[in-house]
């Protein structure tokens, strides 16, 4: 079976069901949307319109959906499918976990089945088998950054749809930065009009020289309604995040003012950390990110808002009088512990509103909110493990040499993404609940393009998907590798320009020197 992720529990069956024009999809009420979407992903590559019954009876021919509370001891997110050659049943405590059953189902037809036009004379067959799944974490995260290169709606979907495809539940969506503000906010119509421009784009890592080209976009409040709309559709949650106080140049470019020098600014056109980051001593400035953040929440239900956090110099906080008046008011040691005060100040407004703050792991300081969730990329392990043993604090782990898609495929080949194991030594079973899971971030500086984007992702997000879905003691390298060959195959089919093996898993000697390739723009396969 070259199901991805792996599941936990497969036996495999005599005989095969036969999809045909005639197959019904037997639902309940509540399991109706997934009924539409089994039948719309059936559909175009079969040309069957199925019929869909919601209640009674149907003996044979017959794909069910339903929810059983009997299978509690499944999850949230698990299910249980049984293929035999009358029926194709797929049960599950909650109706994530018939979507999932329905994905894996996806994989026991031939890949013929991703084709967006019919396949004419197919004989649509799956094998009779039993499976029981259930993931490993509940946080199944890819980070997509916007705000260096804008991609726009269309990638955004079949982001979410390939998410879907590998049982993936996490969109965390870099909405801001300092080369660009990416989303619509009423209130503020100078983030998109001046925010969402940059005069042209780095070509070099080092360099400042930039290429004239301008670049621009944004997303409407409508468009992101209908991708949260979509993402939900598939089990996605889109946690948005909001970046402060550093890499936030495109909103000071809109309005100096929030800044500590209030001198103009313009929308980075190179990348790095840059000194200038919104002031921490003036109360304008938080009621600004309070009201930026309350359309926020209007648009995205997740419980959890990401405001970053990382890489704030404190070089301009040092120098400006108010940030040094709100430190001796507050009566705090030093810039590090007025970061903490921001971060708390911005956690509360979002706790008063039911919300928890997420941010990157410069937040974990001493004084954090204890509700504060922190994604762990970088240095300060002693103090993560701290957070994680002694204070219970949730944590998502994205480990930047394991999990950044913008590493070359010499530095981070498939074979180092699949094993990455995102429980750190030291952290035993009873510590590992406030372990949400895990995230695999894409940055953007060169990610130019859709060509692009899946050329770093894939295939080794699918290899990470894997981790965050499978059993430890279930994952096998070699076995991956052939079942693989096949998804590939769906990814193909799917219009993804993934990077070839051959770039994927470069011999040893490239791996060697991979910490010096500079990532050059280029395309990917399919297409
Ligand atoms: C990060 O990579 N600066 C979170
Ligand atoms: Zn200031």
């Amino acid at each position: 079976m070259d199901i991805i992720p792996f599941p936990e529990k497969i036996k495999l069956q005599a005989g095969e069901f036969r999809l045909t024009p005639e197959t019904c999809i037997l639902t309940n009420t509540a399991n109706r949307w997934n009924a539409d979407y089994l039948r719309g992903l059936l559909g175009s590559s079969t040309g069957f319109l199925l019929r869909i019954q919601t209640g009674g009876l149907v003996a044979k021919n017959v794909i069910r959906l339903h929810l059983d509370p009997g299978l509690a001891r499944l999850g949230r997110e698990g299910y249980r499918l049984e293929v035999r050659p009358d029926v194709i049943i797929i049960k599950a405590p909650g109706t994530a976990g018939v979507f999932y059953g329905i994905q894996t189902l996806r994989q026991l037809f031939p890949v013929e089945i991703e084709e967006r036009c019919p396949v004419l004379g197919f004989e649509w067959q799956v094998p009779c088998v039993l499976i029981e799944d259930k993931p490993r974490f509940a946080w199944r995260g890819f980070m997509l950054d916007e705000g260096r290169h804008f991609q726009g709606k269309e990638t955004m979907l079949l982001t979410l749809d390939l998410m879907a495809l590998q049982k993936m539940n996490v969109l965390h969506w870099h909405l801001t930065e300092d080369q660009g503000w990416r989303i619509e906010i009423k209130k503020y119509p100078k983030l998109t009009e001046v925010g969402s421009r940059r005069a042209g784009t780095s070509k070099t890592i080092l360099g400042k020289q930039h290429d004239g080209i301008p670049h621009s976009g944004f997303y409407n409040q409508d468009e992101i309604r209908k991708i949260v709309a979509y993402a939900a559709e598939r089990c996605i949650m889109i946690v948005p995040e909001i970046e402060m106080p550093g890499h936030s140049l495109a909103a000071l470019a809109s309005y100096p003012e929030l800044s500590c020098t209030g001198r103009p600014f313009e929308v980075a056109t190179h990348f790095g950390i840059f000194p200038d980051i919104f002031c921490a001593g003036k109360d304008t400035v938080f009621t600004f990110l309070q009201e930026v953040l309350d359309e926020i929440l209007e648009l995205f239900p997740s419980p959890y808002i990401h405001i970053g956090g990382d890489e704030a110099p404190k070089k301009r906080w040092k120098e400006c009088p108010d940030c040094q008046r709100r430190i001796r008011e507050e009566g705090l040691k030093n810039e590090h512990s007025l970061q903490v005060y921001f971060t708390n100040r911005i956690a509360a407004y979002l706790d008063s509103k039911g919300r928890h703050v997420m941010g990157w792991n410069e937040i974990l300081q001493d004084g954090l909110a204890k509700g504060a969730v922190v994604q762990f990329w970088a240095r300060g392990r002693e103090r993560l493990l701290a957070a994680i043993r002694t204070e219970k604090r949730a944590v998502v782990m994205s480990t930047y040499l394991d999990t950044y898609l913008d590493h070359s495929h010499n530095l981070m080949p498939l074979s180092r993404a699949y094993r990455y194991e995102p429980v750190p030594a030291g952290v035993d079973v009873n510590d590992v609940n406030s372990l949400l899971g895990l995230e695999f971030p894409l940055w953007s500086e060169w990610v130019p393009n859709r060509a692009r984007l899946d050329y770093q992702a894939y295939p080794r997000l699918t290899a990470m998907a894997e981790t965050g879905w499978t059993l430890k003691d279930k994952k096998d390298f070699k076995d991956f590798r052939r079942r693989l060959e096949k998804f590939l195959g769906r990814l193909s089919r799917l219009g993804v320009h993934y990077a070839p093996l051959k770039d994927a898993e470069p011999p040893k000697m490239k791996q060697w020197f991979g910490i010096f390739t500079v990532p050059q723009p280029q395309t990917g396969t399919a297409e």
